[in-house]
């Protein structure tokens, strides 16, 4: 049976993560240890985008040699995932030299597409990217990602014809066999697909060093976009192996600022190698801070350490996977944030010691929890709105807070200890059955719960789950 393959964008690892690294890493995991549930083997990348000149220009303002700025960052952001209770199965480096032998064959066999000529135009050095004449009148001559002026650029480039794929590429999207969520976006991008040009590939050396050389012309190194979407499939070992085991990906989870590279520039590559393209692009959207994008010049860009320290990574996870909308920007605040807090510890800490206080009264035994079906749940899970199941299953939680309220155990063992056990047992049954879910988006704290409810003898953990300052 084929895996379930899902990928990650690979950042650039020119700096520390930042906060909006992380929804690319949690939404991977939830969809990852949902599918692991359902019995499916899962690949899941992830991976650091090393070349260009971007990063070659920060290494030399640090005064770091190349490769050691890369490794540095490319750790940190190793670090980074760990820290988030996320688990890759693979993590590829685009200095990887595997990556770059395999890319250069990649650009090989996609020659036949491939064509030299001038590019005149502008150009975001933040993005690395080229801007048609409409954008920059739009934008007013400035990346409004990066707000940094464009540049005017004349080069030698070598080309990829878009235009003999385009239709292929938009009859599978139209048709959803490459479904693109959220469908605002997928309309967006046919839209944007109708005047899509031809994309550059290259850049001459002299202008970036630091890339992977274009086979058989030493003046020229590939543009970063096609070393850097090679690597959903370099990292499974292409071409040197059959990777049908595990390609067409499942998912590929980016960010909506890249979506348009990898519905466009990516299914061409794709196409041209010969090879399936992907069933599901997940475009999410934008973390902000107060309500403001998070810019070094604005100075709001905040370390997601910094978060993770305050109370630990189930709230950090809890916040972006409850709070945070699967598809939409979301905002951060850290008011918002301590509220969530407030209601882990207030929803289902309090729960937990409640519960188990009662359990340990009145003698309870421990049980397992099952996987039960549950259809909204899942419903929620296959459109790719994991906020939203994450919402069933906290209503769920809320549910029996309400229940041991309105059949008050600790009245009924006065009067009917029967009674009383059962009304426990069933409580403690449903929590653990909930949890089985649980573990998908907060794994640390459903692991708590299970050792507390599945023992033999029910025991309220010593501290809180959500201990309050
Ligand atoms: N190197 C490219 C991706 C190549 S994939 C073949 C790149 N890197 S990035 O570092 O700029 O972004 C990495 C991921 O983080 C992307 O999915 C991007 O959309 C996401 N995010 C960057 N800032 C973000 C927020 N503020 N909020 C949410 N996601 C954000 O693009």
């Amino acid at each position: 049976m084929k895996n379930t393959y899902i990928t990650t964008a690979i950042p650039y690892a020119n700096a520390n993560p930042h906060l909006g690294h992380a929804m690319d890493y949690l939404l991977a995991d939830v969809l990852r240890r949902y599918m692991l549930q359902q019995g499916k083997t899962v690949r899941l990348q992830a991976g650091t985008d090393e070349h260009g000149s971007k990063i070659f220009k920060k290494a030399a303002e640090q005064n770091i040699p190349i490769k050691d700025f890369v490794d540095k960052n490319s750790h940190s952001f190793q670090d980074f995932i760990h820290s988030l209770d996320v688990e890759y199965t693979d993590f590829i480096r685009t200095t990887d030299a595997d990556h770059e032998r395999r890319c250069q064959e990649i650009w090989h066999k996609l020659e036949d597409h491939i064509y030299k000529s001038k590019y005149e135009g502008w150009y975001c050095e933040g993005c690395e990217g080229f801007v048609t004449d409409k954008e920059y009148t739009e934008n007013k001559g400035e990346c409004p990602d990066h707000r940094k002026a464009y540049i005017k650029l004349s080069e030698e480039n070598y080309y990829l014809r878009i235009a003999d794929f385009k239709d292929d590429i938009r009859e599978a999207i139209e048709s959803d066999k490459l479904k693109i969520t959220p469908t605002f976006r997928k309309k967006e991008f046919l839209n944007l697909l109708k005047d899509m040009p031809d994309v550059s590939i290259s850049r001459p050396r002299e202008q970036v060093e630091w890339g992977i050389p274009v086979p058989g012309d030493d003046a020229q190194v590939m543009y970063v976009w096609i070393d850097a979407l090679s690597n959903y499939i370099t990292v499974l070992g292409y071409p040197d192996q059959d990777i049908s085991d595990d390609w067409p990906a499942d998912t590929q989870i980016v960010g909506k600022d890249i979506l348009r590279f990898h519905a466009g520039i990516w299914p061409a590559m794709l196409l041209g190698l010969g090879l399936p393209l992907p069933k599901n692009l997940l475009a999410h959207g934008f973390i902000t801070v107060n309500g403001e994008k998070m810019s070094k010049t604005i100075g709001n860009v905040i370390n997601p350490a910094e978060i993770i320290e305050k109370h630990g990574v189930v709230p950090f996870r809890y916040y972006f996977l409850r709070h945070a909308s699967t598809t939409d920007d979301s905002d951060f605040t850290w008011d918002k944030y301590e509220a969530a807090y407030n209601e882990l510890a207030n929803d289902l800490g309090n729960l937990v010691q409640r519960l188990a206080t009662l359990c340990k009264k009145n003698q309870i035994a421990g049980t397992k929890g099952e996987l039960l079906s549950d259809a909204e749940f899942d419903d929620c899970m296959n459109k790719y709105e994991f906020n939203f199941a994450f919402d069933v299953l906290w209503r769920k939680i809320q549910d029996l807070n309400k229940r041991i309220d309105e059949e008050k155990p600790w009245a009924l063992a006065k009067t009917d200890p029967a009674m009383a056990k059962a009304v426990l047992v069933k409580l403690v049954k449903d929590l653990l059955d909930i949890n089985t879910r649980l573990a998908i988006f907060i794994p640390e704290t459903a692991q708590r719960i299970s050792e507390v409810f599945e023992a033999s003898e029910i025991t309220p953990p010593a501290t809180p789950l959500f201990p309050k300052a």
